[in-house]
């Protein structure tokens, strides 16, 4: 194997299926034309149904020309579809992967490294894995220096239990370094961007925590409804489906400490104790919600409890952060799209301004867009020209559409796609911060059915989320912040 020219195959499992014509083959097509992607790379589809090669090639070319209308150039896709190949397989079979492993050397230019995205439903899994390691395909190949990874798409286990169950699952074919769990919340470049603001500044950090900060709120509302996914999602919900994983990812983001490098372990390590630091979550700091005609969708039980909102305080018991509360919100059907952290400061301790009595000034914010309108904003008050002693709050705005005119945001994909085969995984998800994650997430949701508390509400579609919410913060004199939306 050259330096340049490292023979890779990337064996996408399930791939018929939409994630693989929407996202993969998308990521992986924009990263051949930058010539990101290993000249001697492979990308070979494996799932039950029959395709020929060019059947395939054009169902994915049309994909690519979909969702990446932009980057699309019949040119370069021309040379990118020379590397995609398609098998069929039952990857419920022993001999499918005998076979498979065989196809893949006919295509293989000597030693090869592997990478197997397994990209099927949940429950395929730990039998994919497992597999994959008795027909031994699982297991660097120390001789040539070749290795082996494996990526595994959410969701990855649907509570505890089952992620220790699927981490077991997975271990028994593969290494924990050889395993990429994917949030794709960690390839979207804001997400990334958090750490660079947090650590690659030095005016940020020094008030980074409880002595400054107030409190600390994190919304990712959507404002499509569960469309036509009712099946999966009325058997997870939104706590599954959202907080367990994205949330999470980026309350570790915001919360965790400096790590020492930029090295995978190293920084999984601070994630992992900002999971293990988590209160338990009282009940009483919940709200859970569905959007008023979320029963009448096709495949949600009529007597359906799983919630399409939630909303959690919690607290982070450390010495950077005991005492400051960290609220949570997700939904569907809400009035927009937005993902954004506020980082709510402190008030002034005194005001010597001669300003109405009742007076109360927005506190400065620190406003981190994850998306759509990247960016960061800064909110503080400002006097008002022409006045007495009048103050308004005004913002200093980071826009990467104006910074950064000459890069566009990348896909999450293409950046995951890239680092699992440069082989790192700090944008990946380990085992252990998995199971940290899935304890704090599983007392909730087991709470939930076990107490019926608190009850489940409902909100109007195109809401903000239902007034328990307001409530739930309002209690603490804290109230909900978008510093991302007009
Ligand atoms: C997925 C969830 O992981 O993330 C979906 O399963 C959700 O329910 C999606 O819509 C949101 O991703 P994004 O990148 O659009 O914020």
């Amino acid at each position: 194997m050259s330096e340049t020219c490292e023979s890779t195959s990337i064996v996408i499992f399930g791939a018929s299926g939409d994630l693989t014509w929407r996202k993969l083959i998308p990521a992986l097509y924009n990263n051949f034309k930058k010539g990101w992607l290993s000249e001697c790379a492979n990308v070979v589809g494996f799932a039950r149904r029959e395709y020929a090669d060019e059947a395939f090639r054009e169902h994915l070319r049309e994909g690519v020309a979909q969702f990446s209308p932009k980057t699309f150039d019949p040119a370069v896709w021309e040379q990118f579809a020379e590397r995609l190949h398609y098998f069929a397989g039952n990857f419920g079979q022993a001999d499918a992967y005998f076979k498979l492993d065989s196809y893949l050397h006919t295509l293989e230019d000597g030693p090869s490294n592997r990478l197997y995205y397994l990209a099927t439903a949940p429950e395929f899994y730990g039998p994919i894995a497992g597999h994959l390691g008795e027909a031994g395909m699982s297991r660097d190949d120390e001789t040539f220096g070749s290795w082996r990874r494996i990526i595994i798409e959410k969701p990855f286990g649907r509570d505890l239990a089952s992620a220790q169950e699927l981490n077991r699952a997975v271990h028994a074919a593969f290494d924990e370094r050889q395993v990429y769990r994917i949030d794709h919340y960690l390839g979207k470049e804001t997400s990334q961007n958090i750490l660079f603001f947090r650590f690659a500044n030095a005016i940020f950090e020094p008030v980074w925590n409880r002595r400054y900060v107030s409190n600390v709120q994190i919304t990712v509302a959507e404002s499509v409804d569960v469309g036509g996914r009712a099946g999966y999602y009325d058997k997870s919900g939104v706590v599954r489906d959202m907080f367990q994983n994205h949330l999470f990812q980026l309350l570790a983001l915001v919360a965790m400490e400096p790590p020492a490098s930029f090295e995978a372990d190293a920084v999984r390590n601070e994630k992992v104790k900002v999971f293990q630091s988590i209160r338990p979550i009282d009940l009483n700091d919940t709200v859970r919600a569905q959007y008023d005609d979320y029963r009448a969708a096709k495949g949600v039980a009529p007597d359906s409890q799983t919630p399409t909102y939630a909303a959690l305080k919690l607290f982070v018991d450390n010495w950077r952060w005991k005492g400051v509360p960290f609220y949570l919100r997700s939904g569907k059907a809400l009035k927009r799209k937005t993902t954004e952290i506020i980082i709510e400061f402190q008030r002034p301790p005194h005001l010597m301004f001669n300003l109405p009595e009742d007076a109360r000034l927005t506190p400065n914010l620190i406003s981190l867009c994850i998306q759509p309108d990247e960016g960061i904003h800064l909110g503080f008050q400002a006097k008002v020209p022409d006045s007495d002693q009048e103050l308004r709050s005004v913002d200093m705005d980071f826009h990467y559409r104006d910074s950064f005119k000459d890069r566009s945001l990348p896909e999450a994909y293409e950046r995951l796609l890239l680092e699992a085969l440069k082989g790192d995984a700090a944008l990946f998800t380990r085992s252990d911060g998995i199971e940290a994650s899935w304890k704090v997430i599983d007392s909730v949701v087991r709470g939930w059915e076990a107490q019926n508390l608190p009850p489940l509400v409902t909100y109007p579609r195109g809401a903000w989320g239902p007034a328990e919410a307001d409530q739930l913060l309002a209690r603490a004199g804290h109230e909900w912040r978008l510093g991302c939306v007009d």
